[in-house]
């Protein structure tokens, strides 16, 4: 099968497993936002959820939950970076955003429940160690919190109003936090299921999403809305401290680049075996949405 291939079944299976889980919620307006908000995406960081997983002898039946688990926390934290109080956004996966089509509140709770949902699924018996799957949960809230994509956040709004503009390092942290904590959850988590250790799948989590954040400045930079599915060319109007703001756009080029290579370079172990893996961070930087 191929790298598009394996990513359009995981797009199926997490969709799937997350409307099984929706549909018994009832049809209260924040029950259909939540529906609305999870729906469509890339499904990255289910992909190295289940990638990661199988690269650990455990079976995609074994990690649907928690590569759903990810996808309702990272459709939360789109739904309220979107807001007006963030980036105030109107369009997304090129659909009107929630506070658009709802409103501010509907937008805020099906946020909130989004991250409730995150953890109800994590809870389901997956059949691997219960100290295994404990661990997965306590990752998560840790990755999610004050520690982690709350951070990143907070550090993201912070910069829009410097004085000083924010240095590359800090710029680093900030990424580390909004997009790196739940892609370092996502690859980490096969081997943390599978009670493996989980540094090769760190480093190369570290890598890629560094590289993803530095394609996703760029593409707000240089996308096609028709693609993108979400506004382009916001962030240096907010003042938005971003790697192209730092380097200019060649500049973050070749640094995604060399960080794909990275990237690459940690899977070294494994062979052949994560090839979809490798696939995955080319992808990354070569995507135009
Ligand atoms: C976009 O994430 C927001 C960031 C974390 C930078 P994705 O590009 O993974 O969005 P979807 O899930 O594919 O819509
Ligand atoms: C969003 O980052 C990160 C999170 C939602 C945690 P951005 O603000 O850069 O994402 P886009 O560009 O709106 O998708
Ligand atoms: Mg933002
Ligand atoms: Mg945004
Ligand atoms: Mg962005």
């Amino acid at each position: 099968m191929s790298f598009p291939d394996r990513l359009a079944a995981v797009q199926r299976m997490v969709e799937e497993r997350l409307d099984h889980r929706l549909a018994g919620m009832g049809d209260e307006p924040v029950v259909q936002a939540m529906r609305y908000a999870v729906t469509g995406g890339k499904r990255l960081r289910a992909f190295l959820v289940l990638e990661g997983a199988a690269l650990h002898g455990i079976a995609d039946h074994q990690s649907l939950d928690a590569a759903a688990a990810i996808e309702a926390m990272h459709a939360y934290s789109l739904v309220h970076d979107d807001l007006p109080c963030m980036d105030d956004d109107d369009m997304r996966r090129g659909q009107p955003t929630v506070h658009v089509k709802w409103d501010e509140a509907t937008a805020v709770l099906a946020g909130d429940a989004l991250q409730a949902l995150a953890f109800d699924l994590l809870t389901h018996p997956s059949g691997v160690a219960e100290r295994a799957q404990l661990a997965l949960v306590a990752g998560m809230a840790h990755a999610a919190g004050a520690m982690g994509m709350v951070l990143g956040q907070a550090l993201d709004i912070a910069a829009e109003t410097a004085v000083t503009p924010l240095t590359l390092s800090e710029v680093e942290r900030l990424q580390q936090g909004k997009t790196g904590a739940l892609i370092n959850w996502a690859a980490t988590a096969g081997p943390v299921m599978a009670l493996a250790d989980p540094g090769p799948m760190r480093r190369y989590a570290t890598a890629l999403g560094l590289a993803f954040q530095i394609a996703d400045d760029i593409l707000d930079a240089t996308g096609d809305e028709a693609k993108t599915g979400k506004r382009v060319g916001k962030d240096a109007g907010a003042g938005k401290a971003t790697f192209v703001s730092l380097l200019g756009l060649e500049g973050a080029q070749s640094r995604a680049r060399a960080l794909v290579a990275e990237a690459e370079a940690a899977l070294a172990g494994y062979g052949d075996r994560a090839a979809y893996l490798v696939a995955a961070a080319r992808f990354v930087i070569a995507r135009e949405m």
